[in-house]
């Protein structure tokens, strides 16, 4: 029997929290994706315990055996993936930075899940940034990948209040529990073919969302 679920690739350096919430979501019959492969560029990341425990493929393309070769080593994911049937490609906490060739040969269909709300706080330590610029509010992007980092289309974002004696990890905590909720949201709405990239926007299509003030502090 085929199946009509989104097939994708999570690629992920590491721990893989939210590389779990998509397992956890796709896990749901009325899910519309499922997970084909986990691609991994670190033979130790945690991450490939959970795809293997939740008995998903894994496949370990290491960056350093491809040393000074960049398009080699994005040639052998690219197999990995399509050899997979992947048709959506998800960074999971995958800490390489693509070049244009391998972004541009899946545009529209690889997104990335960033600790922040772009496009303020691109690139790492976002979480003590966003403290050192008192902002009030900080949270999480799901984006359509573009060449230049941390940049694209917006999916969806979570804003998350940052409180009284937050430190960046009480900070980081409370964004990524919003990321574990914010990944499967946005694979759904592309899944669904809800979410369309228009130009540098992705439009939205379905219920509008309600329009309630969130305000911190509050009034
Ligand atoms: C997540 O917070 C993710 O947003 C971030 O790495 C973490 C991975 O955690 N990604 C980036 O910073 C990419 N620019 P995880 O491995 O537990 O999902």
């Amino acid at each position: 029997m085929t199946s009509a679920k989104l097939k994708l690739g999570v690629l992920i350096s590491g721990r893989g929290s939210n590389l779990q919430a998509l397992i956890d979501a796709c896990a749901a019959p009325d899910f519309p994706a499922e997970i084909a492969l986990v691609l991994s560029n670190k033979a130790d990341a945690y991450g490939l315990e959970r795809a293997a425990a939740a008995g998903i493929p894994t496949t370990v393309v290491s960056h350093r055996d491809f040393p000074g070769d960049k398009p080699a080593f994005e040639a052998a994911m690219d197999a990995r993936l399509r050899g997979a049937g992947v048709e959506l490609v998800c960074l999971a906490g995958f800490m390489r930075i693509l070049s244009e060739g391998f972004v541009g040969s899946w545009r529209d269909r690889l997104i990335n899940i960033h600790p922040s709300l772009l496009p303020s706080f691109k690139g790492l330590d976002t979480h003590a940034r966003a403290l050192a610029t008192g902002v009030r509010f900080h949270g999480c992007t799901v984006h359509f990948v573009r060449p230049a980092m941390d940049d694209g289309p917006i999916v969806a974002q979570a804003a998350v209040p940052v409180l009284p004696g937050d430190d960046a990890n009480s900070l980081a905590g409370r964004v990524l529990e919003s990321e574990h909720r914010l990944y499967p949201h946005a694979v759904r709405l592309i899944a669904e073919g809800r979410a369309r990239v228009d130009g540098d926007l992705v439009r939205i299509e379905g219920a509008p969302l309600a329009l309630d003030a969130v305000v911190n502090p509050p009034f």
